[in-house]
């Protein structure tokens, strides 16, 4: 069962990557417990040492268990390769670093989780890494931020947290006019929803910790490199893929690997040096989540929508964030680029002030109040003070979230649990809400920025 795109094969999800192999022909992928590996000769380790040989020297840059989920995931995104690791801020860490280094530049979405606003702005800033931010609904204002420092455009596909969509093929453009790569965070959306290597993106990123485990058990995160971006025809803009390295005893990396140059650079440097690197047993358990990806993502889905219906004609409830909403901004895009669904991470406003968050939230008894999504379970939380809290009050305004804003991640338990969890924790409001006039569909979206 696919959930609307080809490329994401409930075949591929449960065999790509691997084949069992001789003495025991294990079914299950096994756990390669070890830190490193026994060379065959001395020959050879000079050879994989100097990257002239492929093979696993020491787990910190490779491990064959962790090599079975890169190889998964880079097949359901349709990639030329991926790279696993220990977290998804690793992955987004590590995909950007390939790109940028100091005094150079990012173009951002102005609708990022915060994690990634927070490494942007503080942690990049100290590198002398500069950021602007667009919006993901204006391509336009991509363009105009663009400066000749510009290395890299960084989007989500499904925006955290008010399921925001964009143009991806428009602002995929705009990045190649300006001739840098587009990185897509699918987090949200996994490729059972969405692919965005077919929609004009060059790298993908996942916090495999949501829906790709699917589980809440376990972090872990992977880049996905669509190898298609042409880094030769801009040779002094990327001199780490480009040049002579003294690192490479003084290879090209783009020479030795080709369009798998960057995700070489990505591995060999920043995995190599900064240690980011996902553990075997981690691995393994993100490899069987991810056999049930499409039927989890479809019921995800399902129960999205009815919970969805219940709150859009809630009157403690002003607005709804989710593209499936009557005339939603975005509905457009949804229907042409998410015929299976916008994901089940979204955001709803209370007609009420901030106040009233906690007590609601404290009522929730299904829904728990956790700084995570992508669970089997129903999970809540209030992205002001919890995962955008570091945003400035600006920021946080372009992002769309306001006091009354709670993040909702639609779980797997019975539909009507859910929806009855949230009527009894929302009756108390409707008393206080302001008036909003009927149903959502008149009520707006306010926020989404459309
Ligand atoms: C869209 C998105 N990207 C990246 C991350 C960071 O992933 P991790 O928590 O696995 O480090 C998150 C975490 O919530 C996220 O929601």
């Amino acid at each position: 069962m696919s959930t609307g795109d080809p490329g994401c094969t409930a075949t591929s999800q449960i065999h790509a990557g691997y084949e069992p192999q001789a003495p025991y022909r294990p079914i299950a992928v096994p756990i390669y417990q070890t830190a490193a590996y026994e060379f065959p000769d001395y020959a050879s380790a000079r050879r994989m040492f100097a990257l002239e040989e492929p093979g696993f020297t020491y787990s910190r840059t490779g491990n064959p268990t962790v090599a079975v989920l890169e190889n998964r995931i880079a097949a359901l995104d349709g990639g030329v390769g991926a790279l696993a690791t220990a977290t998804g801020q690793a992955a987004v860490a590590v995909a950007l670093l390939s790109l940028v280094r100091g005094g150079q530049h990012i173009v951002a979405s102005s609708k990022l989780y915060g994690g990634t606003v927070d490494l942007l702005t503080d942690t990049f800033a100290d590198f002398g890494i500069e950021v602007s931010f667009a919006d993901p609904a204006d391509p336009g204002a991509w363009r105009a931020v663009v400066r000749p420092t510009t290395r890299a455009f960084l989007t989500e596909s499904i925006g955290n947290p008010l399921a925001t969509l964009q143009d991806l093929p428009a602002i995929a453009t705009a990045a190649h006019d300006a001739g840098v790569p587009l990185v897509v965070d699918n987090t949200l959306a996994t490729p059972a929803l969405y692919r965005p290597l077919d929609h004009g993106a060059d790298v993908v990123v996942y916090s495999a910790t949501k829906f790709l485990g699917g589980h809440g058990t376990t972090l872990a995160g992977a880049v996905v490199d669509g190898g298609r971006f042409d880094f030769a025809a801009y040779p002094d803009k990327w001199p780490q893929i480009t040049r002579p390295k003294r690192r490479y005893g003084g290879a090209i990396l783009w020479e030795r690997h080709g369009h798998g140059a960057y995700l070489a650079l990505a591995r060999s440097k920043y995995l190599h040096d900064l240690g980011p690197s996902l553990a075997p047993a981690s691995a393994a358990q993100i490899l069987q989540g991810l056999e049930t990806l499409d039927i989890r993502v479809a019921r995800h889905g399902q129960n999205t929508r009815e919970v969805i219906q219940f709150l859009a004609g809630h009157p403690a409830v002003a607005a709804v964030h989710h593209p499936s909403t009557p005339g939603h901004p975005q509905a457009e895009l949804l229907a042409r680029d998410f015929p299976a669904g916008a994901g089940s991470v979204f955001s709803f406003d209370l007609a009420a002030d901030q106040e009233h968050v906690g007590p609601f939230i404290d009522r929730l008894r299904l829904f728990k109040l956790v700084a995570n999504v992508g669970d089997t379970r129903s999970l809540v939380a209030h992205p002001a003070s919890m995962t955008h809290c570091r945003l400035s009050p600006e920021q946080r305004a372009g992002a769309g979230i306001t006091g009354s804003t709670i993040r909702l991640s639609v779980g797997l338990e019975a539909a009507a649990d859910l929806v009855a969890d949230l009527d009894l924790a929302l009756a108390p409001l409707a008393g206080v809400a302001e008036p909003t006039g009927g149903p959502l569909a008149a009520v707006g979206h306010a926020g989404t920025g459309a």
